[in-house]
């Protein structure tokens, strides 16, 4: 089955017993046993419910893999990950990650002894001279956010296992539709299934798929005995947002192309970073490894002319009124923001401009309107500011 079939069918199957299109929502948070061994499908929902395991099957199936597991959050899901390590061990990290990802891997797991190191992940050299014999795992988001770099999936898993370390890619900006990393050679596919999963901004969710049935086994272990999946009603959206994935995500990309085109030709803007332009670094190699769509996501920066940029930046994002001012990405709705102190709020400062993430940067998720409003609204906001 092609991508479109496998998003609506797979683990989607009529219920047998009403016949009913929809598989049904199930709710229950424990499952009669037909014997105390313990030996039915079901016990109890943090293990596994039906609904959750539904929208895990056509996840995997997506993305290639042969597990699935489903989350309460995109960052319970990296948490997940992270439960691999002990204390004494490495990570390897890029620059231009989330926001909440960074503080995860530089707040929380530096206190319980896992050393972190941040490079540059598009440039494989960076990379391998990063690593050490203490190395368990490489993290790599590409495309990064906010940034929109590409890093080389395949490279950093040879680089990775090489080593002797699991290497781990944060999908969410690009999503199964563009990229499948477990097919460059990743053990760990993340997602925020906040985002272009659900696809609506009406859920939380977080997932990783794995190509590897051991390590899925240990990271479904690790979920259990943790705690944090995702609930019915969550994983009953999900399911759904994964049916018409492809059509967004596509059109999405679309529209973000043609947004970055005419901001690269605005006067009053001075830098566009965006995958599917000429001009930017990575676009090569994002045209291989994105089967040439470059996501949904433009990031650019207002030209100061004498001005203060961020200031500008500010009165531009206060100022559009179709692309709302919030964080988060990847719905039908348009969002812009300013990632500094929004979305990246939680990175130290300085470390966040030494990541290239300047204070004036403006952060789009192209939605599903239509181009010519979304230019106007952009248009007349920058017009204004300036
Ligand atoms: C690229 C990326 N990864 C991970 C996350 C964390 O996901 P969640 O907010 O679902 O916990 C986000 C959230 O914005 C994100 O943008």
């Amino acid at each position: 089955m092609r991508f479109r079939t496998r998003a609506i069918h797979v683990g989607q199957e009529p219920d047998p017993a009403s016949g009913a299109i929809v598989p049904p929502v199930h709710v229950a948070s424990t499952f009669v046993q037909p014997d105390a061994s313990m030996t039915a499908a079901y016990d109890y929902a943090r293990t596994g419910s039906p609904t959750r395991n539904a929208f895990e099957h056509t996840l995997a199936a997506l993305d290639g893999g042969s597990r699935a597991l489903a989350f309460a959050s995109g960052m319970a899901a990296t948490h997940c990950v992270a439960q691999l390590l002990a204390p004494g061990d490495h990570i390897v990290t890029g620059t231009d990650i989330y926001g909440g990802t960074w503080r995860l891997f530089n707040r929380v797991l530096t206190g319980h002894g896992v050393a972190v190191t941040a490079v540059d992940t598009t440039d494989p050299d960076a990379v391998r001279r990063a690593v050490r014999p203490a190395t368990r795992l490489v993290w790599i988001e590409s495309p990064g956010n906010p940034l929109l770099s590409i890093t080389d999936i395949a490279a950093c898993a040879e680089i990775a296992h090489a080593a002797g370390a699991l290497l781990a890619c944060d999908a969410t900006l690009s999503t199964p539709v563009i990229t499948r990393p477990l097919e460059l050679g990743a053990d760990i596919v993340m997602h925020s299934a906040t985002k272009y999963l659900g696809g609506h901004s009406d859920l939380l969710g977080g997932a990783l798929v794995t190509a590897d049935a051991e390590l899925g086994s240990r990271l479904h272990w690790l979920q259990n005995a943790t705690g944090a999946v995702m609930g019915p009603w969550e994983s009953f959206l999900c399911s759904r947002g994964l049916k018409t994935l492809e059509l967004r995500v596509l059109a999405q990309a679309a529209t973000a192309l043609r947004i970055a085109e005419w901001l690269r030709s605005h006067p009053l803007v001075r830098r566009v970073h965006y995958p599917g332009l000429a001009g930017h670094p990575g676009h090569a190699l994002a045209s291989r490894q994105m089967n040439g769509v470059y996501g949904a996501m433009v990031s650019f920066e207002i030209a100061a002319a004498g001005g203060d940029d961020v200031v500008r930046a500010r009165r531009v994002v206060e100022a559009t009124r179709i692309f709302r001012l919030a964080v988060s990405l990847g719905a039908v709705e348009s969002l812009i923001e300013l990632p500094a102190v929004m979305s990246h709020g939680s990175y130290d400062p300085e470390a966040r401009r030494a990541c290239g993430i300047v204070d004036g940067l403006v952060r789009l998720s192209v939605g599903l309107e239509a181009f010519e409003d979304l230019r106007d609204d952009l248009a007349a906001a920058i017009d204004q500011a300036s």
